[in-house]
């Protein structure tokens, strides 16, 4: 069997569990959704709802990670009338074991359901230092070369399609016209300057967060925050040809200490009598990941809310 008639089947077998459980009018979405860890609360933008599990639709995976729902969730969103919409609450990562092909399903899925635009919501760390903790960094670029994450590229394979680019390029994978909407948005909530800024997302595979030199690297290669989600759905979502929007929370600053805390020295400095005092070293856990998204989750669904309204 052909992988083309393969996913085709689990596109019809999917959409007719949707069927059963969402009405008519709410099935051609314009808009997809992913939340990220913590921010699943955008679902709370949406009127109308119909959520169907995962569990029940083919070629979902189940997900596993702390934080995440693992509903398919229709409804309207904005002003008026309201905007169809489909927010993934929950998706699907390559470190819960998922194959890439499994990650980026429900984004072709939707593609398949005809929504336009994509709009992405993570958890990342920051390695710009100019990067507080609660910033939305809205993704202009990212960086996810193969030697970094392992031969992880979702469109390795077969096309899935004969329309499907063999070569996708990713010069304008971050819709300026998205991106813009996300800026008139902040305006249009009276968002402080410092609420939004841009930067470029670093794709990394996880579950291990960076070591310091992993940081440094990647900082040095020009990202200015680091996540381990995203980059899959995106390259589905350009495949597909829909326009995409990410909108990074920073949860936590990925320290990159200026000074090499050096044993030796140390040694050598208490030897002499004049100890070093380095500062305690940071440690990022899931939990303070979560925490920051629940803090901000209220600011991401505002903005996320407003955009949609704008499209
Ligand atoms: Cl510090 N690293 C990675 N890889 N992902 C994250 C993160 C850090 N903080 C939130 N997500």
């Amino acid at each position: 069997m052909s992988p083309t008639i393969n996913i085709d089947q689990l596109f019809a077998s999917s959409l007719e569990t949707l069927r059963s459980h969402v009405p008519e009018r709410l099935l051609s979405p314009k808009v997809g959704i992913v939340c990220g860890s913590g921010l699943s609360t955008l679902a709370d933008s949406m009127r109308d709802i119909h959520s169907v599990p995962y569990s029940l639709l083919d070629g979902f995976g189940s997900s596993t990670v702390l934080g995440h729902k693992s509903v398919l969730a229709f409804g309207l969103m904005g002003p008026g009338d309201g905007v169809p919409v489909v927010a993934m609450l929950g998706r699907f990562h390559p470190y819960e074991g998922h194959p890439l092909s499994t990650v980026v399903y429900p984004i072709r899925f939707l593609a398949k359901l005809g929504i336009k635009n994509l709009i992405i919501t993570n958890a990342a760390g920051a390695l710009n230092p100019s990067i507080p903790v609660g910033t939305i960094v809205v993704i202009q670029d990212h960086i996810a070369l193969p030697n970094l994450t392992g031969p992880l590229n979702p469109l390795l394979g077969p096309p899935i399609s004969a329309l499907t680019p063999r070569f996708l390029p990713l010069s304008d994978a971050y819709s300026r016209s998205l991106r813009r909407l996300v800026f008139l948005a902040s305006h249009k909530l009276s968002l402080p300057d410092s609420a939004l800024t841009e930067g470029t997302y670093a794709w990394v595979s996880g579950p291990s967060y960076e070591t310091p030199a992993e940081g440094r690297f990647l900082r040095a290669a020009g990202a200015d925050v680091v996540g381990m989600s995203t980059v899959p759905e995106v390259l589905a979502g350009r495949e597909a040809g829909l326009e995409v929007c990410v909108l990074s929370l920073a949860t936590n600053a990925v320290v990159i200490p200026d000074t090499y805390r050096s044993i030796k020295a140390e040694v050598a400095a208490e030897l002499a009598g004049k100890p070093i005092e380095y500062p305690p070293e940071a440690v990022v856990s899931h939990e303070e990941v979560l925490t920051v998204g629940r803090q901000k989750a209220e600011l991401m669904r505002s903005l996320v809310d407003t955009v949609v309204g704008l499209i």
